[in-house]
């Protein structure tokens, strides 16, 4: 990775995690040493965010500012009065901490809109962030970042009479509009001593030629804001309006942010390449500006670029002559020439024969970059326009952004079709992501718990058994051990055991024991072992007595339980001779005692010593939860030590409880990584290792 660019001088920036979101940072400030002139370019949608009203205020208070603090994950738009409040606190978090007054902090936010900002993270995260502050800007840029693929940072230098002046801007943003109104937010810091009035007139001109010519699907954000601080370290002669270096800071300016709207709109939804509208010789420069536009809006047209057709002009022409008649701009066919990437394609009312370079532009309009230009014979007026081409994935990121799966009233969790056919944008990320790990697995032992519906559903069933299989072609070694599911508890009342059950766990004397053992490893294994051979693999069923596989005791409590059973020692030669031999073992949960009785042992408890013996770096339980949950949503990924603190705060309970601590135990003795794998939902297992962000809970060991 290319170094940033570092701020310009007096300004220092950080950015971390608060925990607004998971993982990724989300808090960043920019602080200034010296008061700073500010302006701002803030957007005119009438639901607009506290941050927004904020910046208005100070704005129009034209009073110098300090910093700026910028939170992503959360726009704290339409929260009300306690959204405001939450605004200002953010503010005063960070003006206390650098002594300043909050009337000369900034505020920022991008995110999700109508939830309150758990503005407690943001306050406590402050005092970090300003402790660790650098010229380098890289960890702010990443603590804005939302559905953005890549860092926006840019910088341009110049002279003004002698003095270096260092104008610096941090973005984000993606050209298509998100399904949440991506928001656009930019950061322009410089060093250059100037007036606001002359900040104002830079930045008024800048934008109107940048990030307003840039195609945003007509949906403007709650949140969008461009804001300029010059914090005049740099020396130099204040600038004021009227000043002729005031239209060199300008057209610095000017490149900076096109070249920042430009990169947004490169980083659109689905986006495949970029193209530019050029629009010359209208009648006057507002008409320019508004035909551009309207072509690189116009879906149409960015669907011709995404299909490299070269008859797009046909469209861009049509596009120029509706918006003509909207904004009245003077427009006549006859006088229209059409440029695609340098060839003339129409001209004085007609196409141009293009004999041999047809083919020519064919393969040029496959190119990342497409230029458009249009001479309109009206007048001098000039402007250009930014857009990206409209693709399928763009559709599909759209279109069902948050439903993959549905889970119905009776429970029951399917997948939604609509995402069957993907784009190749889609289709490339995947299978690079996929092969990266393929790679990686090579020889890799897992262990595979299986419990829940998977054992119970013949379809699931059969789907288990492809994914073993598959992740064995792949050259991943893995290992099953399963649990018995509710056939124990049918095969006993069927025969008219009758079982005590003391804290939830049954008593399980001699008797119920053989039929435990029947179930577990005459029925459930076997039923396993089947599906897997159907299919051309080559499992071997073993009950954990075989070959002194596990040998158990009873488990050490107060009450007596019988042939419920724990782990004492694993011996794994039996296991290592079949994998030599491509053999899948698929294991059931029983011990051998001392006295050669069999035990019952919790199958997580089996799958976690399993994997800690044959030095397995992963172990995945398959069950009926979709993973570790945090107020309803599936936590993506956390470590052992996390892990334990939410024990100790009692988020964990129920079922889970046990389950993660056979985790934590594997992960103790070794194993590196446990996924938490919801196995109601077909191929799962895939999902979760061949992704990078998988599907449900991975507990790394560090
Ligand atoms: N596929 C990777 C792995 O198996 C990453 C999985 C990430 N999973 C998650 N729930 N965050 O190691």
């Amino acid at each position: 990775m290319n170094e940033l660019p570092d701020l310009p001088l007096g300004f220092l920036a950080n950015g971390s995690n608060s925990g607004i979101k998971n993982a990724k940072r989300d808090l960043g400030v920019i602080v200034s040493e010296n008061e700073a002139v500010f302006w701002g370019s803030l957007t005119t949608n009438r639901s607009r965010a506290h941050c927004i009203e904020r910046a208005e205020a100070i704005r129009s208070g034209g009073r110098p500012v300090r910093a700026l603090i910028v939170c992503s994950g959360n726009a704290n738009a339409l929260t009300g009065p306690k959204g405001k409040e939450d605004d200002a606190a953010m503010a005063r978090a960070l003006a206390e901490k650098i002594g300043v007054e909050p009337h000369e902090v900034l505020t920022a936010s991008t995110g999700v809109i109508g939830h309150r900002l758990p503005v407690d993270k943001v306050v406590s995260g402050v005092p970090k962030l300003v402790a660790q502050m650098s010229e380098d800007p890289e960890t702010f840029a990443q603590s804005i970042m939302t559905t953005d693929r890549t860092m926006k940072v840019a910088v341009r230098e110049i002279f003004i009479e002698g003095i270096r002046v260092k104008l610096h801007a941090v973005a984000k943003g993606a050209g298509m509009i998100a399904p949440e109104l991506a928001t656009t937010l930019c950061f322009v810091t410089t060093d250059c001593a100037m007036s606001q009035a002359a900040l104002r007139m830079a930045l008024e001109s800048a934008v109107e030629t940048s990030f307003n010519q840039i195609s945003v699907d007509g949906d403007m954000s709650t949140n969008d804001c461009i804001y300029a601080m010059a914090n005049g370290a740099a020396e130099n002669e204040s600038l004021d309006p009227g000043d002729t270096e005031l239209q060199v800071f300008t057209e610095a300016l000017t490149d900076l942010l096109q070249e920042i709207a430009k990169a947004i709109v490169r980083d659109g939804e689905g986006a495949t390449r970029m193209f530019e509208m050029r629009v010359e010789e209208a009648a006057s420069y507002n008409d320019a500006r508004a035909l551009s536009l309207s072509v690189v809006s116009s879906s149409l047209v960015k669907a011709a670029i995404f299909g490299a057709d070269p008859y797009a002009w046909g469209r861009i022409g049509a596009s120029l002559g509706a918006a003509a008649a909207y904004v009245n701009a003077a427009f006549d066919p006859d006088r229209l020439e059409l440029e695609l990437q340098g060839t003339t394609v129409f001209k004085a009312g007609e196409p141009v024969e293009l004999g041999d370079a047809a083919a020519v532009l064919k393969h040029r309009m496959t190119e990342p970059e497409i230029y458009i230009t249009a001479k309109l014979g009206q007048g001098t007026g000039q402007a250009k326009a930014w857009g990206c081409d409209l693709t399928y994935d763009y559709v599909k990121i759209n279109a069902d952004y948050a439903t993959v799966t549905r889970t119905d009233d009776q429970g029951q969790v399917s997948v939604d079709e609509r995402l069957s056919e993907f784009g190749p944008t889609i289709k490339k990320k995947l299978l690079i992501e996929a092969l990266r790990y393929i790679d990686r697995f090579n020889h890799v032992r897992a262990v595979i718990k299986l419990g829940g519906a998977a054992m119970v559903d013949p379809k699931l069933e059969m789907e288990f058994a492809e994914d073993v299989l598959l992740l064995q072609s792949v050259g991943l070694r893995p290992i099953v051990v399963h649990g018995g599911g509710p056939e124990i508890s049918r095969t006993l009342d069927k025969l008219g055991v009758k079982s005590e059950f003391i804290d939830g766990l049954r008593v399980t004397d001699r008797t119920s024991m053989e039929v435990v053992e029947m179930v577990l490893s005459g029925s459930v294994n076997q039923r396993i072992v089947a599906a897997l051979n159907r299919q051309g693999g080559k499992g071997v069923g073993l009950s954990g007595k075989d070959g002194a596989l596990i040998r158990a005791k009873p488990i050490q409590s107060s009450h007596d339980y019988g042939q419920v059973g724990e782990v004492v020692s694993v011996d794994c030669t039996l296991i290592d001779m079949l994998e030599k031999d491509g053999r899948v073992p698929v294991i059931s949960p029983v011990g051998l005692g001392d006295d050669g009785s069999a035990f019952n042992i919790n199958a997580d408890v089996v799958a976690s010593a399993l994997a800690v013996a044959l030095g397995a770096p992963k172990l995945i339980f398959l069950s009926d939860v979709a993973g570790l949950l945090d107020q309803g949503k599936v936590v993506s990924e956390l470590n052992g030590d996390q892990l334990k603190a939410r024990i100790e705060r009692g988020d964990i309970t129920g079922g889970m409880l046990p389950k993660v601590q056979a985790a934590l135990s594997a992960l103790r003795g070794g194993v590196e990584n446990v996924h938490l794998v919801d196995g109601r939902v077909p191929h799962n297992v895939i999902a979760e290792l061949f992704t990078d962000r998988g599907v449900g809970t991975l507990i790394r060991r560090t």
